[in-house]
């Protein structure tokens, strides 16, 4: 679990060597003066989703480098370049107004054991172990643990690197995986299309020896991303077609240069915040063809909105949103990881929406603390009872997890009165200058 006294992202810095000692202590609470309509532009920063994985990129290379712009300034993203840097990788960031760049140089010889500390801060560590597997020939993770949304094992991940040849030993909580000569390709099918086995096990792919398909894999955008990547450093990857994935293993990986792809999730709540506030707003820079099924189902819950190429504007409305029922699913199903603000919106309903979850088992912690601000949300098992009422009000809360935090902040946006988020760490690791950001749309917001 994350401890409070953290060193929190910083924006504008060069070098791992400017980054400034701030802790989350003046950070750790947001005060929110809601009611107020949200209006302006807003512009969406790199997807941190796809940023992790595609840094871990770095670690099929030798003695080369690899350049990712569009890296989003935030705690799970320095986690991941310090797990790197302890690797042996050097990372230097170059960040101003317009360009949020990352270079990777990775040594001729890499570490192979991550610290316990590291791997614990971020279940996202575990993205590491297949391309360190595949091009250092074995790796020490400790397990990721389990978080506040559900139970979250990685035996997908291990399962598929045990199928390319690898052998996995786990002892006191630490995978212990380790193959003679190289991983080799294979058929894998996985059993639930989970994404972050869809990702390690490309990574490992990359570097064994023939051809890899992945069958039932995710089809998250962040996976095409990846491919991407993967195709910049010199590897063969297909990612059309009902097959899966297809990948033909390479003996050294080259330099490259790639974009991260904008953060659906991110640009959803600022959407969700404009519709649930009434406001007036534009979300730019995001690709709306990856948000389809959230823009539907607010289309059926009768917001106004309209989308051009790169950007969604939110009208406001006279009327409160329709009632609607909402199930989560891996892409291109509805995210899981915007139903808790989905659930804010529609906590203001005009009737009684339902959101079933079917991607996590603990993903409604969140409901207690909108129920604090006057929502009416009852759990059955995997599904909540959205009751809608007329408005909600200002009250103390605290973010369980990253996006229930971001459910109560555009709840607090809409609440009469004053609400404060309390444990705002949890929403530093995804949201990068919340607090600007929503200023930016007029909103009455400080950190405390
Ligand atoms: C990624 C996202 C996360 C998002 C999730 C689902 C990152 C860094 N995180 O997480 O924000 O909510 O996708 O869209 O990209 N599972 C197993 N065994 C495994 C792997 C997964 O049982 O080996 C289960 C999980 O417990 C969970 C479900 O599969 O219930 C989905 O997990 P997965 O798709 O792997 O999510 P992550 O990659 O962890």
């Amino acid at each position: 679990m994350l401890t409070k006294k953290i060193d929190l992202p910083v924006q504008f810095y060069t070098t791992k060597h400017e980054r400034s000692e701030v802790t989350i202590d003046n950070k750790n609470v947001m005060k929110i003066n809601g009611g107020i309509p949200l209006s302006g532009t807003v512009k969406t920063q790199g997807a941190k989703n796809a940023a992790l994985p595609v840094m871990a990129v770095c670690l099929l290379l030798r003695g080369e480098t690899l350049t990712l712009d569009n890296v989003p300034d935030l705690y799970d993203i320095h986690t991941m370049i310090e797990t790197l840097e302890s690797l042996g990788v050097e990372a230097e960031i170059r960040r101003d107004s317009k360009v949020s760049q990352v270079i990777f140089r990775t040594p001729d010889e890499l570490k192979y054991e991550v610290s316990e500390a590291l791997a614990r801060k971020m279940r996202a560590s575990s993205l590491v172990l297949g391309p360190l597997l595949a091009n250092c020939g074995r790796v020490s993770l400790p397990l990721p643990g389990g978080c506040s949304i559900g139970s979250r094992p990685i035996d997908l991940h291990l399962k598929g690197l045990k199928q390319m040849g690898a052998d996995i030993d786990i002892q006191n909580g630490v995978v212990h995986a380790s193959v003679k000569g190289r991983l080799r390709g294979r058929r894998i099918y996985l059993d639930f299309p989970s994404v972050g086995a869809t990702e390690n096990l490309m990574m490992a792919a990359s570097l064994a020896q023939g051809e890899t398909i992945i069958e039932n894999v995710a089809r998250e955008p962040e996976i095409d991303n990846l491919a991407a990547v993967l195709r910049c450093v010199g590897v063969t990857v297909e990612t059309e077609g009902a097959g899966g994935v297809r990948i033909i293993g390479i003996d050294k990986a080259h330099s490259g240069h790639e974009r991260v792809i904008p953060d659906r999730i991110e640009a959803c709540t600022y959407i969700l915040a404009g519709v649930m506030t009434n406001g007036h707003i534009k979300v730019e820079d995001l690709v709306p063809s990856h948000i389809d099924a959230i823009l539907a189902k607010l289309e059926e819950a009768g917001a106004k909105f309209s989308v051009k190429k790169s950007t969604v504007e939110i009208f406001p409305s006279k009327k409160r949103l329709h009632p609607i029922n909402v199930k989560t699913m891996p892409y291109p199903g509805f995210p899981t990881d915007s139903q808790p603000q989905m659930a804010a919106a529609l906590s203001v309903a005009r009737g009684v929406s339902t959101i079933e979850e079917s991607v996590f088992q603990a993903r409604f912690l969140y409901a207690q603390e909108l129920n604090r601000m006057g929502a009416d949300i009852q759990i059955s098992r995997d599904v909540a009872i959205i009751r809608g009422v007329d408005g909600l009000q200002g009250a103390s809360v605290k973010a369980t997890d990253l996006r229930a935090g971001a459910a109560l902040i555009i709840a607090g946006l809409a609440a009469k009165g004053e609400t404060r988020v309390d444990d705002m760490i949890h929403v530093w690791r995804g949201y990068e200058a919340i607090d600007q950001k929503l200023r930016g749309l007029g909103a009455k917001v400080e950190l405390v």
